[in-house]
């Protein structure tokens, strides 16, 4: 059976992930802070799916946590097919704070933990010619929305790059880039999400199957649903100028 490993499996996107894989056969390796729901969602999955679910409490803004799960990812005896880096928070700060912790929180979790596991399952993975790995990034990566969008910019081009690395290795690497999801997410970061109109959020496991269809097609960047892939589009392709308008009006609209 092929294992999948998922930071931030336990809720959300990760958790949807962890349900899709599973329901595909996979066996699974989950990771995050929350040891006691990573051992309820461990055994929901063990008894619905019958698979093999391995849990690794983890703070990826801790070093030493990281570097034990880069060594988990090249483990030669137990290998790791999917590398899903998924866990992440919305970042819904000035850039003005004195106190920069969660910004640095956001840069460890979603810039240096992509980076050092990233790099540890291409080792592992190029050096039995297949795998894959897929970086959970943002549409807000094409837009200027504080840190948050500069975090997930950064993973989206990081992602680009790691994929140029590796290609013609046999192993695959995406992007996921979602818009707006309803999971813990918003609550959690104290983003203010209620006044979106309906046809904004995409569903959670249609999020899912979307991205887990693009990677089996080779795709390196993957955003899910025609609206979504549209709105990314523009914003690719709209001049700076009227992302930064934009942006800022978003970010207001979330302040009142
Ligand atoms: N929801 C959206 O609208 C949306 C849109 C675009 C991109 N995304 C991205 O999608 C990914 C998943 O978000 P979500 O919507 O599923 O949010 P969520 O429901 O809040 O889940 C976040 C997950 O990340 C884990 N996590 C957070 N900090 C962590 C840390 N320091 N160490 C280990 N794990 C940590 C959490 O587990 P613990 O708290 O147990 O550690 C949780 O499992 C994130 O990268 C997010 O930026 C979300």
């Amino acid at each position: 059976m092929p294992t999948a490993l998922i930071t931030g499996g336990t809720v959300g996107i990760g958790h949807a992930f962890a349900k899709a894989l599973a329901e595909r056969g996979y066996d699974l390796v989950l990771a995050s802070r929350d040891e006691a729901g990573l051992q309820h969602v461990a055994a929901a999955l063990r008894t619905t799916y019958g698979i093999e679910v391995e849990i690794i409490p983890t703070d990826l803004a801790v070093r030493a946590d990281v570097l034990a799960l880069a060594a988990r990812l090249e483990d030669p005896e137990r290998p790791i097919d999917l590398l899903v880096n998924n866990a992440g928070f919305a970042v819904h700060q000035s850039l003005l704070v004195k106190d920069f912790s969660v910004h640095e929180r956001a840069i460890d979790v979603m810039c240096l933990a992509l980076l050092i596991l990233g790099g540890a399952a291409a080792r592992a993975m190029k050096a039995r010619g297949e795998g894959a790995i897929l970086n959970v990034t943002s549409s807000s990566a094409v837009i200027t929305t504080g840190n948050y969008s500069a975090v997930k910019a950064w993973a989206t081009v990081y992602t680009e790059a790691l994929a140029n690395e590796l290609r013609g290795t046999g192993v695959r690497v995406m992007g996921l880039m979602p818009g707006w999801v309803k999971t813990e997410f918003h609550t959690r970061g104290g983003v203010k999400a209620h006044n979106l109109p309906d046809f904004v959020w995409i569903d959670v496991d249609q999020l899912v199957a979307g991205a887990l269809r693009d990677l089996a097609r080779g795709k390196v960047l993957s955003v899910p649903t025609r609206r979504w892939a549209f709105a990314v589009t523009v914003g690719h392709i709209m001049p700076r100028v009227t992302s930064r308008w934009l942006s800022r009006a978003l970010t207001k609209s979330r302040d009142e």
